[in-house]
């Protein structure tokens, strides 16, 4: 059991942990409710401290510990464990622990670059006294508490706040490493932690969240999933008595072990089956800034196309090319946008990776109908599977065995199964397996000039389970995988199987789709030239560097609808914001509510795309008359919406910014935001409130505090005085989308691609706060350059700004931070905006900085008012400064 121990300093705090630690104690004793309740033997009893040492710098601490007693169970204790806490920047601070004498698993650099870890510094080993560094400016504070056992605090230095305090059952065993952390139940909110499917976004207590990827579809609530993101934000909702709520940070365990992770709200337990407990906190001190110093860390969300931002439709299961043709067809004639068609496994000769079935998809129509798709503007997508048929008449698989890039177990090449039947996995661990990639796609693409590739099943899914061949395969702590603690190596690749550089597949198997995304985007850039589209199913920490995402084998129905709000936004905290769910649902049969709804929601993801399982009915948006005006409505807002969408991507490639955000991310001081799960933002300001019920034309949404403009009709908006929920109209056809007074959003006219979208002429809209002011800006590339925003490509930048002059008028000044781009293409602006001006109907407009022949139109109904400013064409590479008179 548990040695108490006095701590150094008896501030408050330590006496309300004391309190805690007591009553976890008394908990343990009866057996419930505490970390370790579920374990029925003592795992660990942690370790003590041998010797710390301190960096003149202040910014860095090390520190060995011993353990104090041995115990068996999950095997052997390791005896001599290091410590190490290091500011990085003054915004994150790592905390690392591993064995002292021998080296063990981690992520390697080449996968994820970060600093190395300092030297052990010389020690001094003193008991009484806690250890404290933290760095100038920084808001972070790390404590080593030298009790026995041994124990940390990181805390937040402005409002005193304990973000993360250890509990004393430290445990370090070769496949089994397990620390807690208490947290304060009452005001710490917590997101992320997955890939789960959840009924919230915001973690319930008393939770299992287990990270193993494996392919359990997205309908199954709770379970692992196909990605693993060791990484929360905790938004506090106080600190302290005199702080506002909505301080937030940022923790990351960078392991890629199978690991369950324990959350029971008043503290967070982590059982890691392997690897190295290498923490990373980031200060914040706002949501946004958490994700810009996560990002920074873990990689920046790689540039998406332009064309990516527009309507994708696939399914599994068309028959031929006329199919594909009918479909697209089908979107014209219903004029509903369509950018991107897609195939699954159906276009493949017998399910081999780049093939197209000789019979079905010929390659002289598939490159006819590309070719076509290409001339309307269209782009196509074809998926592939990791797992290499094993045929000696395949290509694909002969080069592969040539150059060795294939998974080994044992001495062989591991034989798994899946779409083809037998097959071997490429290695992407090895150097030479991104190569074989790079170069089967270059060669494919020579075939038919696919736009972006689909990466599916790289968990890695397994249709048989390989019995195991010795204890790696079976460790002696079980994961909940599947919810049920299936064997790890259940239908997937097994944990014996061996990666380039001796490395198990125990090891590394959470981190096959990053690695394969990674060579899939080298891949594309390689033989493109152009930013590269890649869709993964499974991720880790770092695929948004590489890879779009999509939630998975959701069902259709309502429920699934209203659980991939929660799904996206956990998607943009792990830095993969380009997202989405399939849109109508993959398995089961759509109904034409579901699938208007579904649209209407769908049409706000990040990633739009409709997909459905080869087993359901077809639901392609024209087919109901419902569905197809629900579409029109709802893409032709997303496609007017496209230069702010794409402004997002820019924000979430420089600072990792989520393009779908939780409401609290704009709204951290508001509490009520943190429990909303079935509304997001686009952006800052654009608040999306689907109907996610069947039968309902009302939708009860939140209305954080401000004025909020419909975005459908300006004249209809909402009042929030200190946020408050109002019940919308929300018709069959309609969704609400209202913009928050103080934005000013660009937007382009509508079409039925992003390429003839984008070029329609811009225009603003400037939506007035309470005080008269607002503020936007765009971002302008030609959608696909490798880089965007570097040094190696044009674009344009270009800020906007709204205040009232005196009481009356009002001024819109334009800022232009770099008009390259936009100069070159001569792009311009000819309509400005302006919803929530305090007009009469008599009031007179007078508009000046806009040249002579502008023309003013207003519309005034129930104290609103919309005016127009037309007629003109400003280039919007070149700052302007309009100004509009009011005389009433
Ligand atoms: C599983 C994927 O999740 C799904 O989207 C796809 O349709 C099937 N594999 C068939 O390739």
């Amino acid at each position: 059991m548990w040695t108490m121990t006095i701590f150094p300093s008896a501030n408050p705090s330590s006496v309300f942990f004391l309190l805690l630690l007591l009553v976890l104690h008394l908990c343990l004793l009866l057996g419930f409710g505490s970390p370790a309740a579920s374990q029925e033997q003592q795992v660990g009893y942690g370790y003590d401290l041998r010797s710390v040492g301190v960096a003149p710098s202040g910014k860095t601490l090390t520190a060995e510990l011993g353990l104090i007693r041995s115990t068996s169970v999950y095997g052997p204790d390791i005896q001599n464990i290091s410590l190490f806490a290091s500011f990085e920047t003054k915004n994150r601070l790592r905390v690392r622990i591993t064995d002292s004498h021998h080296r063990r698993w981690e992520v390697p650099q080449r996968i994820i670059p970060r600093q190395s870890p300092p030297p052990m510094l010389q020690g001094r080993h003193d008991q009484l006294q806690a250890h404290v560094i933290s760095m100038k400016d920084s808001d972070l504070e790390f404590t080593l508490h030298p009790t026995s056992p041994v124990t940390f605090t990181v805390s937040r230095r402005s409002t005193g706040d304990v973000l993360f305090r250890t509990l004393p059952t430290l445990v370090f065993k070769d496949r089994y490493l397990e620390i807690s952390s208490s947290l304060p139940a009452d005001r710490a909110s917590l997101y992320g932690l997955g890939e789960h499917t959840k009924r919230t976004f915001k973690l319930v207590p008393d939770d299992t969240l287990t990270m193993w990827n494996a392919d359990i579809p997205a309908a199954i609530l709770d379970q692992n999933l196909y990605g693993s993101h060791p990484f929360y934000i905790d938004v506090r909702s106080s600190s302290n008595t005199t702080s506002p709520p909505g301080f937030t940070h940022g923790v990351l365990l960078l392991n890629s072990n199978g690991m369950d992770v324990i959350y029971g709200g008043s503290y967070i337990t982590y059982k890691v089956i392997g690897g190295v407990l290498d923490f990373y906190f980031f200060a914040g001190p706002s949501p946004l800034s958490v994700m810009d110093q996560y990002t920074e860390l873990v990689g920046r969300p790689a540039p998406m196309p332009y064309w990516s931002f527009g309507f994708h439709q696939c399914r599994y299961g068309y028959k031929n090319v006329s199919e594909l043709e009918y479909v697209v067809a089908g979107y014209a004639n219903a004029t509903i946008p369509l950018d991107v068609m897609w195939t699954d496994i159906d276009h493949m000769d017998g399910f081999k990776d780049f093939t197209l079935d000789p019979i079905n998809f010929p390659a002289d129509r598939m490159k006819r109908f590309v070719n076509q798709l290409h001339r309307n503007g269209q782009k196509y997508v074809v998926i592939l599977d990791p797992g290499i048929s094993v045929n000696s008449t395949y290509g694909t698989f002969l080069r592969g065995m040539k150059q060795g890039v294939f998974l080994r177990r044992g001495q062989e090449y591991y034989l798994g199964s899946v779409w083809p039947g037998p097959v071997y996995f490429p290695d992407f661990l090895n150097p030479a397996a991104a190569d074989f990639w790079a170069r089967e796609i270059a060669t494919f693409r020579q075939t038919l000039p696919v736009d972006g590739l689909w990466i599916d099943m790289n968990e890695i899914s397994n249709f048989i389970t390989s019995p195991p061949v010795n204890s790696i395969d079976e460790p002696s702590y079980s994961i909940n995988n599947a919810g049920v603690r299936r064997p790890i190596n259940n239908k997937t690749v097994p944990a014996s199987a061996v990666h380039f550089g001796n490395v198990a597949e125990y090891d590394a198997h959470n981190l096959y789709g990053l690695l394969e995304s990674r060579a899939t985007h080298d891949g594309l850039i390689k033989t493109t030239g152009k930013r590269p589209f890649v869709l993964s199913r499974s991720t880790f920490v770092g695929s948004g560097k590489y890879a779009a995402h999509w939630t998975g084998d959701n069902a259709a129905k309502w429920d699934d609808l209203g659980y991939s709000i929660p799904s996206i936004l956990n998607s943009g905290i792990f830095g993969i914001p380009m997202v989405g769910a399939d849109i109508c649902g993959f398995g089961d049969d759509t109904t034409e509510e579901l699938c208007s709804r579904w649209i209407q929601l769908g049409a706000f993801y990040p990633f739009a795309r409709d997909h459905s399982d080869i087993h359901s009915i077809h639901q392609e948006l024209y087919i109901w008359d419902s569905v197809a005006r629900s579409a029109r409505k709802a893409l032709g807002l997303r496609y007017r919406l496209l230069p702010h969408i794409y402004t997002l991507m820019y924000e979430a490639h420089v600072r990792g910014a989520p393009i779908a955000r939780p409401l609290f991310f704009s709204f951290p001081e508001d509490t009520t935001t943190y429990g909303i799960s079935t509304q997001f933002l686009m952006g800052a300001g654009v608040m999306v409130s689907p109907v996610l019920k069947p039968n309902a034309i009302t939708v009860d949404a939140y209305f954080p505090k401000g004025r909020w403009y419909n975005l459908f009709d300006y004249l209809r908006w909402v009042s929030s005085k200190n946020g408050e929920y109002v019940t919308l109209d929300a018709p069959a056809d309609t969704i609400n989308v209202h913009v928050r007074g103080g934005n000013i959003v660009v937007m382009q006219g509508q079409a039925l691609t992003t390429r003839r979208a984008r070029q329609n002429p811009f225009e603003l809209l400037v939506a007035l706060d309470e005080a008269g002011s607002a503020s936007g800006e765009v971002f302008v590339d030609d959608g696909e350059a490798v880089e965007m925003g570097g040094a190696a490509s044009e674009w344009s930048l270009v800020r906007f700004r709204n205040r009232m002059e005196g009481k009356k008028n009002l001024r819109l000044n334009s800022e232009v931070v770099n008009g390259t781009y936009a100069m070159k293409h001569r792009l311009v602006i000819r309509k400005v905006v302006i919803v929530g001006l305090q007009l009469k109907p008599t009031s007179h407009l007078n508009a000046t900085g806009l040249g002579s022949n502008v023309s003013i139109g207003r519309q005034i109904r129930d104290g609103s008012s919309v005016v127009q400013i037309e007629g003109f064409s400003q280039l919007m590479g070149k700052e302007f400064g309009l100004k509009l008179e009011i005389n009433d």
